[in-house]
């Protein structure tokens, strides 16, 4: 299965595919935590991105969509992954399709994670990661209002997008992921 999650900072999207990989047995690919590992190395890339990480605006297309499509390329992404963060952009999007087309390859579903701007500000601050600063964190809820919800639309008129609630225990919305994988599988098998 190849399963992309959307949704707002704070979502919950890292915490959902956490618990995915164990059900799926899919890697979890999240360009957050790959452009963190890079901004560490203090890599090319990472130098770049970290000055778009730190003002909460989205790391240019080349350098995500030659990260992911290195990732992808690798054995254990043949029968599926977790894609969380990515796409985040409709360029970016338009590119996954076609690289995973040139595979044979497709997107079997894409959850959306719907919270609520104040629990997203509470759970930042209650976290308190390097961008979790809450003036960098309004940008990055910025740039998801602008550059990201559009895609939602991109893939509902694909028939491929279950939005879930993403209020309540982790447990809670663990279930509600797991109803629409299941939903995600039946359409695959259909397709
Ligand atoms: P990224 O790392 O993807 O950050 P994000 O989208 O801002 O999302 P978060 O990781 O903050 O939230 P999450 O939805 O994973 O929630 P989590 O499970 O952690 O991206 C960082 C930056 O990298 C971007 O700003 C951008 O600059 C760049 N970037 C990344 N991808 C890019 C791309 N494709 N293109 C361009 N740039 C890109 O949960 C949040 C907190 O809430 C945790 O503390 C968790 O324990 C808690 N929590 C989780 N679930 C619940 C619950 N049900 N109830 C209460 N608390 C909960
Ligand atoms: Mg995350």
């Amino acid at each position: 299965m190849r399963i992309i999650l959307i949704g707002p900072p704070g979502a919950g999207k890292g915490t959902q595919c956490q618990r995915l990989v164990d059900l799926l047995k899919v890697p979890h690919l999240s360009t957050g935590e790959m452009l963190r590992a890079e901004v560490k190395a203090r890599t090319p890339d990472g130098i770049v991105a970290a000055s778009y990480m730190e003002q909460g605006q989205l790391v240019p297309d080349p350098i995500i969509v030659g990260m992911v499509s290195r990732r992808l390329q690798s054995p254990d992404c043949r029968h599926g992954c977790l894609l969380d963060g990515f796409p985040r952009t409709l360029p970016q999007a338009e590119t996954l399709d076609d690289l995973l087309e040139r595979r044979a390859m497709s997107v079997d579903g894409v959850i959306e994670l719907a919270v609520p701007r104040d629990e997203l500000v509470r759970r930042m601050l209650a976290r308190g990661r390097e961008d979790d600063d809450p003036e960098v964190f309004e940008k990055r809820i910025a740039s998801f209002e602008v550059q990201t919800a559009p895609l939602l639309d991109y893939y509902a008129r694909q028939g491929r997008l279950a939005s879930i609630d993403g209020l309540g225990t982790s447990d809670q919305i663990f279930d509600r992921v797991k109803a629409a994988v299941r939903r995600f599988e039946q359409a695959t098998r259909a397709r």
